[in-house]
């Protein structure tokens, strides 16, 4: 079975052209980084006409690298595209793009929900994992623990109070000076800086909750730049602050999971989304290996892509999953 994925929930126009739920034939990534970056965050209205523009040739671009793989008997047998969550805008493109395909094709289309995307992450790179499992999902709009009881069947056992863990990484970027998107910056500084050398709180550390709060660590942040030395002493010292305030975004996700852990008994754990990238909290994870099964998506599909996208649409088609319309939706629940 051989599946087209789009994906345009947010800043990325990413399409996929998978075989059989896991085998990637092609994919691609057009990102908008650079065009947003001057504004410091994602710009909805701009985010969707740039969809609007690299998707159709993005497409084309994909199925010609697929079809150079694919016999000359396989041809696309579905369609699977971001519904949401995401900007209304931006999920529009992706939506009415896949159904006017499906239509011009009659290929069937499925509606995916982005979060379930990517979880969908660690079922391609790993045949091994099988539910039930706990899933951490981290991006820029989402801090989730999820018990995965089965593929398409998730309970949420915690999630963020107020801003998601990538959030906080872009947030502090911004107060720090750096470009946007501020994770995989504040992540490459944080080598170079001592996780000691600074103390933010760890919110919501002793609760006996699932439970995260991000919003609090940015105001600490604020405080301690407004009483460092101006000037040069600020620069050395910049290293030193990511590196501290990193350490205390993955002690929190940590002490979580291992909360969610010890409640549900459940020791299988796979962590997802553009966090995921983060190198300390791959450590931290890894480090856990001799107690936990740990799952780990390889970099370029903890960020936004479209075989995820796929993989997820494939597995919820083979289990009967069939809808006559797909309306995109910007708040859609798991
Ligand atoms: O999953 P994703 O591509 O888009 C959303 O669904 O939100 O995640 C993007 C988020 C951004 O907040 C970005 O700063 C963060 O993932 N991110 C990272 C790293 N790479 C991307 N955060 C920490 N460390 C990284 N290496
Ligand atoms: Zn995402």
């Amino acid at each position: 079975m051989i599946t087209l994925g789009i994906e345009s929930s947010c800043d990325d126009t990413a399409v996929a052209v998978i075989r059989d739920s896991r085998e990637v034939l092609s994919e691609r990534v057009s990102s908008q980084i650079t065009e947003h970056q001057r504004f410091g965050g994602v710009v909805p209205e701009f985010a969707a006409r740039m969809h609007q523009e690299a998707i159709l040739p993005l497409i084309k671009l994909v199925m010609d690298e697929a079809r150079a793989k694919m016999s000359e008997y396989e041809n696309i047998d579905l369609i699977a595209v971001t519904r949401g969550p995401g900007l209304m805008g931006s999920l529009m493109v992706g939506v009415l793009t896949a159904c006017a395909l499906g239509s011009a094709w009659d290929v069937p289309v499925i509606g995916v929900n982005h979060i379930e995307g990517h979880i969908f992450a660690n079922f391609i790179s790993d045949e091994s994992l099988a539910p039930p499992f706990l899933s951490l999902v981290v991006s820029g709009g989402h801090t989730e623990v999820l018990l995965a009881r089965g593929w398409g069947d998730y309970v949420i056992l915690g999630a963020t109070r107020d801003d998601a863990a990538g959030e906080a990484f872009d947030k502090a970027a911004k107060l720090l000076g750096l470009p946007y998107p501020g994770g995989a910056v504040i992540d490459s500084l944080s080598v170079k800086g001592n996780p000691e050398a600074f103390s933010f709180p760890v919110p919501l550390k002793n609760t006996d909750e699932v439970e995260f709060s991000f919003s609090g660590l940015k105001t600490a942040l604020l405080w301690k730049l407004k009483q460092l030395p101006q000037g040069n002493a600020k620069t050395e010292i910049i290293n030193d602050i990511c590196a501290s305030y990193q350490a205390a975004i993955v002690n929190s996700l940590m002490t979580k999971l291992e909360l969610a852990a010890k409640k549900t008994g459940i020791k299988k754990v796979a962590i997802s989304g553009g966090v995921a990238a983060n190198s300390a909290l791959r450590a931290a994870i890894q480090s856990k290996a001799g107690k936990w099964d740990v799952f780990i998506p390889p970099v370029a599909h903890c960020t936004d892509n479209a075989a995820m996208i796929a993989a997820a649409g494939t597995v919820a088609w083979k289990r009967g999953v069939r809808m006559n319309t797909i309306v995109p939706d910007p708040s859609l629940k798991l």
